[in-house]
Order: C-alpha cells, then structure tokens, then sequence
C-alpha cells in the first residue's frame, strides 16, 4: 500500500466534537481516489495530515512503508519533498519565478539534480512550452494550475495530495485541468487523493470516499 491512513483521530482546540473522528482510508500506486464532503467536513486537514502538515490526536499514517508518528521533522520534510506532490486550490506559485523556475522549484528543493531540459519536457507534457519565461500573473488561472501540477509532478512523487485544485476554474478550464492531472499521474504511475465537490469528476477516479461528522462512506 502506498498510503494508508488508519482510524486518524483530529480535534482542534475548542472545539466539541472532532473533525476527523476514526478516518481511514489507503491508496495504492497508479490508484486514484476522490474525497468529497460538505465544506468544513475535514477533507482539508486530512489532507494536511497526510503531507506531515499537521499534527493528529491518534491512528497511524504511513506513507509507502515510513510512519509518519515518531519521524523526526526533518525526515518528515524529507518525506514530504521527496514523496509527496501537493495541488492547492490557490495554484500557489511563487511569483517571483518564471514558469521555468516554479516548474523545477520543488524539485530543487528536494536536492534532486533538475537537467536543463527537465522544465521544457514537463512543460511540454502540459501544453506550456510556450510560456517558460512568463511569470504567473501573466498566466489564465488555468495555466497557472497547470504549472502548479508540473511543480508537483515534476520531483516523481509516489502520492500526489490535491485539495480542490479546479475549485478556482471555470467548468470548461476544469475538465482539461482535470484530465491533465489524471493523465500526467497516471503516467508516473503514483497514487493520487483529490478533494472535489464535483460528482462529475470525482466520477472520473478510481473510487469515492465521502467525509461526514468526522467518519467516511464509500
Ligand atoms: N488550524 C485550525 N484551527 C482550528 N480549527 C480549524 C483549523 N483548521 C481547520 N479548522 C476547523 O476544522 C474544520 C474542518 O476544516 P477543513 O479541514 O478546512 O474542512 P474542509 O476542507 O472539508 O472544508 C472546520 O470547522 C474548520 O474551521
Ligand atoms: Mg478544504
């Protein structure tokens, strides 16, 4: 298993009853998963846990063999660069650096060596090689979030994390984001989790898992 959560207990401070109340779910590679659920039903912090972004009261996360409990935090950012790509509904590039640059960034970060073509090729790949040296307020949302999943895929991370990554697109923008982030994980063959509010494309993935009062349904 590439991923597997297991009865994940989370309850911030505060608050009466917990978000996350004994989730469990588990991902293998090349597997694409769809969380849905109503807006503050925890898909986030789920999701958070899962990257090491956020601390959990009990359960296990384990991420292709490594526990994420009792990893020092620096092994746990290792993980997280090296082993996890992460998709945010806000793009999140940096907007200092040119297409090219946000495209190779996390890698960079990770220390892996990025060749000189490595860039070209992903963008490439996503029908951006015409804008290497733009910067990303000169780019559609769109686009933005194409480069945003590039940055992701570029290090070849196992388990790709995507918290509604076509919330900001309009509906035909959506669709070509969508299937350009099942294609392009598909071919690196890694296990991707996508929060969604939309039927329609979580009715594209492998399976649906549906978060409420803290517990999932299939
Ligand atoms: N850092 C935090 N501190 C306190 N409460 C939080 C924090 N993050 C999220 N919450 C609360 O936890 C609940 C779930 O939030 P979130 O995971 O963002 O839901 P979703 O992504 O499903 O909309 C919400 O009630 C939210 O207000
Ligand atoms: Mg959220």
């Amino acid at each position: 298993m590439l991923l597997a959560a297991d009865t994940i207990e989370k309850r911030f401070s505060g608050m009466e009853k917990p978000v996350l109340d004994g989730v469990s779910l588990g991902l293998k590679a090349g597997e694409t998963l769809a969380l849905t659920g109503e807006s503050g039903s925890g898909k986030s912090t789920l999701l958070h846990i899962i990257a090491g972004l956020e601390t959990f009261d009990a359960g296990q996360v384990t991420i292709a063999g490594q526990a994420l409990t009792g990893m020092a935090d620096a092994a746990r950012a290792e993980l997280r660069l090296t082993s996890i790509g992460m998709i945010f509904q806000q793009f999140n590039l940096i907007p200092s650096l040119n297409v090219a640059q946000n495209l190779t960034f996390q890698a960079r970060l990770a220390g892996q060596t990025v060749l000189p073509e490595a860039a070209e090729n992903m963008a490439t790949a996503l029908g951006l090689e015409d804008h290497l040296s733009k910067y990303p307020e000169e780019l559609s949302g769109g686009q933005q979030q194409r480069v945003a999943i590039g940055r992701a895929l570029l290090p070849k991370p196992k388990l790709v994390l995507a918290d509604e990554p076509t919330g900001n697109l309009d509906e035909a923008t959506t669709d070509a984001v969508f299937s350009l982030l099942l294609r392009e994980t598909a071919k690196a063959n890694a296990g991707l989790l996508i929060v969604t509010h939309s039927q329609k494309l979580a009715a594209q993935t492998d399976r649906t898992l549906h978060l409420s009062h803290g517990r999932v349904a299939v």
